[in-house]
């Protein structure tokens, strides 16, 4: 695993209600404090809820001085202004310093094209939040100064089969040939069972966990896991 710092970037997806994220956070806290000898100083933790939690997630992370940074799912390929039903990049920044763009299920589901989500990627860019930019595959078109990239094969999101990890890591060094610059994720049935097959990669710089991530146990074992990669 690359030596430099590593994500770990919880993606909620459109799950938890507002006791629910309090409770993560609530157990979490507890981990966190029961593991105060765990050096996560090699990690970046991002924790992505939905918009309407990203308010008490800061404000709790804030409270309990966890080591999170917050995430939002997406983004408005617009400014602030008449788009009904859109969440602006400044309003984000209130709360969030990441956001993840182009996920396969905005692509499917909410028909998103390489258009839309260089829009959504300047828009991120301009107002100072970082985009985790997903691709399902190795040749999909990435925006440029995408900092961090996801790979994310779609038939791994949310099935319990894991990408090989040689070959994510294959992918990953095709990724950073692509993109000089870039932080390289992998992302799809990431749990704390099987990512102990990654600690040997040397080109995967973390992991955008979907399912797992929704239980703060299995979340925070991810984390100490990669941190002794
Ligand atoms: P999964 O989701 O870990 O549940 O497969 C990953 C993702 O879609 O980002």
């Amino acid at each position: 695993m690359a030596n430099h710092k590593k994500y770990i970037v919880g993606n909620w997806k459109s799950n938890k209600t507002l006791t629910q994220v309090e409770e993560w956070f609530n157990i979490f806290h507890r981990l966190y404090k029961e593991n105060k000898n765990a050096d996560l100083h090699n990690i970046i933790v991002v924790v992505c809820p939905a918009f309407p939690h990203l308010f008490i997630a800061k404000k709790l992370r804030d409270q309990y001085k966890l080591p999170i940074e917050i995430g939002a799912q997406d983004i408005s390929p617009y400014s602030a202004g008449a788009y009904t039903g859109a969440v602006s990049s400044n309003m984000i920044k209130e709360f969030a310093g990441y956001v993840i763009i182009g996920h396969s299920e905005r692509r499917k589901n909410f028909l998103e094209d390489d258009h839309i989500l260089t829009q959504k990627v300047t828009r991120a860019k301009e107002i100072g939040l970082t985009p985790i930019y997903c691709v399902p595959d190795k040749n999909t078109y990435v925006p440029k100064d995408t900092d961090i990239v996801a790979y994310e094969p779609v038939w791994a999101i949310g099935t319990g089969k894991i990408e090989i990890p040689e070959k994510a890591d294959e992918v990953a060094l095709f990724l950073k040939n692509r993109f000089p610059e870039s932080v390289v994720l992998y992302g799809g049935s990431v749990s704390p069972d099987n990512i102990g097959g990654f600690s040997t990669v040397k080109n995967i710089d973390g992991f955008l966990p979907g399912g797992a991530s929704l239980d703060p146990q299995k979340f925070w074992e991810i984390i100490v896991h990669a941190s002794i990669f």
